[in-house]
């Protein structure tokens, strides 16, 4: 359709960036990105009624993305023609605006493009030897300054690598190097950061990435509190099997996994100085409190946990583990090393937590209670109960609170 399109708009349209580099890698990639050689905001305008999607648009960049009605998105951009001044007496040249589109992005494998207009369908377009790096596992810059016009593909290099089990090239690394060498990395925002973070940390693999930023001094550049040791590292290694078990369980609710990395790169961080980390990260107060909170109840409820002796009954793991977000439960499942507290843990993730008691706030005011906070201590206390099977069923349960 887009293609169609772009030859009744009289104009080129590619399919470009990682949905090409995905397909070359045969990868699944739902996310496509169009570039066009023309207004991009009224060509996604049109793309968007014909294929009875929503549009959004930016204005500023050009760009726009399309939503299809089953959710998939498709990103629309303009190539710009430009026009570029060569010294002394040669003549102005108009260089093809998507070669000038793909030449000002990040990596050689992510400057593919694939031409789309029914003329020449599935065309590949491929300036700066994106193939040859795909098959050599390479990750390359296409210019030598690419990483002071952006250091964040530092962080993005460094994911891409991990996550295909590429090698950056030669010269890409000592620009790498470079650019940590200027102190690239104190200009950017504590808010480009995290995004780049997160990003890393939602990756199948993460031990890999925090090894090879402690390698190059990315953490450190970022926060000198940050650099890896050897307690953090295997934290981090026995998080990553912690997160895939509990994936693997579909259980709800869904929880951001990139909090429990980043608990695990701050680990040993003291209160007062975690401060520092925070305001690097430029967190709102909000993002604040809730890592203060999880923090907090991690170093509360590991405590009671790991120094018990002999057996804990349900009721009392799950009055240790019910205050603690989920994410901080899966922190301190990975942080055990004894078999006995990681039994306990995964038998509240998976059982004692979801179980629930019969007997409603309803239920309560039928019995002439008044409602109130109590409500809540009476419906917890049940639940206790029953975890320890001391009530069983509705009656016993109404019995339990009438008490
Ligand atoms: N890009 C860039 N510099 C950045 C971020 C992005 O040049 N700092 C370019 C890349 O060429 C990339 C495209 O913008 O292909 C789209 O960015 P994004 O969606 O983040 O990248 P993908 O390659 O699709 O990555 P992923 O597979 O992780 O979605």
């Amino acid at each position: 359709t887009a293609g169609q399109m772009a030859e009744e708009f009289g104009t080129e349209a590619y399919v470009v960036g990682g949905f090409v580099r995905d397909l070359l890698l045969t990868r699944n990639n739902l996310d496509m990105d169009l570039v066009v050689e023309a207004d991009g905001i009224a060509f996604a305008k049109k793309l968007a009624k014909k294929m009875s999607g929503r549009v959004k648009y930016h204005r500023k960049f050009k760009t726009a993305v399309v939503i299809l009605p089953d959710g998939q998105r498709i990103d629309v951009a303009t190539a710009r023609l430009e026009y570029y001044e060569y010294p002394a007496a040669l003549p102005t040249v108009e260089l093809s605006s998507i070669k000038m589109d793909l030449y000002r992005r990040d990596f050689t494998v992510n400057a593919l493009a694939v031409h789309i207009n029914p003329s020449s369908f599935g065309t590949l377009v491929d300036f700066f030897g994106s193939q040859r790096d795909l098959k050599d596992k390479t990750i390359r810059v296409l210019h030598a300054l690419s990483f002071v016009e952006d250091p964040t593909r530092i962080m993005r290099a460094i994911r891409f690598e991990q996550r295909f089990n590429f090698k950056i090239g030669g010269q890409t690394l000592s620009l790498v190097k470079n650019a940590l060498k200027l102190n690239l990395f104190s200009k950017l925002s504590g808010y480009r950061i995290v995004h780049e973070l997160k990003l890393i940390f939602t990756e199948a693999e993460v031990l890999g990435s925090i090894k090879r930023m402690n390698e190059l001094g990315v953490l450190e550049a970022i926060h000198p509190l940050l650099a890896l040791n050897t307690s953090r590292e295997q934290v981090i290694a026995e998080l990553e099997r912690v997160v895939s078990w509990y994936n693997l369980l579909y259980l709800e609710p869904e929880i951001s996994i990139w909090k429990i990395y980043f608990l695990g790169i701050c680990m040993g961080i003291s209160k007062p100085k975690i401060e520092q980390i925070y305001n690097r990260f430029s967190f709102s107060q909000t993002e604040k409190r809730e890592f203060v909170h999880l923090r907090e109840t991690i170093f509360w409820a590991a405590g009671n946990i790991m120094n018990i002796r002999g057996e804990l009954r349900p009721s009392e793991i799950y009055k240790i583990l019910s205050p603690v977000p989920l994410e901080g439960v899966l922190f301190i499942m990975a942080r055990t090393t004894r078999d006995i507290v990681k039994k306990y843990i995964s038998q509240y993730l998976t059982n004692l937590r979801l179980q629930t008691v019969d007997i409603t706030g309803d239920d309560l005011k039928a019995l002439g209670l008044i409602p109130g906070p109590q409500y809540t201590k009476l419906l917890y206390e049940t639940k206790l109960a029953c975890l320890d099977s001391i009530v069983k069923g509705k009656d016993e349960q109404f019995n339990f609170v009438k008490k």
